[in-house]
């Protein structure tokens, strides 16, 4: 397990093989009009998952992530998840089309940690601010509930983040504390908050 981890840790996504992508597609209908599915997460999304988080990764502090995501980085990082583990995966689709997803994973690799994982949850920029963050999450977290060896979920949250804080206090996430200037991007450091929710346990 260790070694798959590390393989999935941030610093093994190369830039190598990375490619420029087209700008991220418009919706062709209102939003109102859209219907949502919420699914399980599938190896074949993992290009659209790429180039959710690679349009993060480039012009956000939202995610620490530094370096572009392959594909191949992508689909190493997708064979952690199970249905009925630690780490799951749902993606939120939209007429069709993949709009963004939640994930659960490993909080830390000291194995004491293990009862512990660590929330993600990114949409697609044409699919922010319509819910749909609050139904793929919402799942998420309900999914976790049923799992027996699942004890805490930690959410990170670079501030400020309007839409993320809102959704975690939603979603029954306390705030468990504060990384004062935790992390470094863009030439500037940035206050981190911590997110815990108790799964009912
Ligand atoms: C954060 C994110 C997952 C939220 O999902 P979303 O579908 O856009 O959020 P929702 O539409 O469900 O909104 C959740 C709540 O936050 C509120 N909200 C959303 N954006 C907001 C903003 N910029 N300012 C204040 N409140 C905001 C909504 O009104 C809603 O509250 P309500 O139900 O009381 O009206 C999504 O916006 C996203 O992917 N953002 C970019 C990536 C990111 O920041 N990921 C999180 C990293 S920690």
């Amino acid at each position: 397990m260790a070694e798959l981890v590390d393989a999935l840790d941030s610093k093994s996504s190369s830039r190598e093989g990375v490619r420029v992508r087209p700008p991220l597609r418009v919706p062709l209908q209102p939003s109102f009009f859209m219907e949502t599915l919420i699914r399980r997460g599938r190896e074949s999304d993992m290009p659209a998952l790429r180039d959710i988080i690679n349009h993060y990764i480039k012009n956000s502090i939202v995610t620490f992530e530094m370096v572009e995501m392959s594909l191949e980085n992508r689909k190493t990082w997708f064979t952690q998840f199970s249905e009925d583990g630690r780490y799951q995966l749902f993606v939120a689709e939209r007429d069709g089309e993949v709009a963004g997803y939640a994930a659960s994973l490993r909080f830390h690799q000291r194995p004491a940690y293990a009862p512990s994982v660590m929330t993600s949850i990114y949409l697609h920029p044409d699919h922010v601010g319509h819910g749909v963050g609050g139904r793929v999450y919402a799942t998420l977290l309900d999914e976790l509930k049923k799992v027996e060896d699942v004890h805490r979920a930690y959410g990170l949250v670079v501030l400020p983040n309007p839409g993320s804080e809102k959704l975690h206090d939603k979603l029954g996430f306390q705030i468990a504390g504060l990384l004062h200037e935790g992390g470094h991007k863009f030439g500037e450091y940035h206050d981190v908050r911590i997110y815990e929710h108790r799964l009912g346990k």
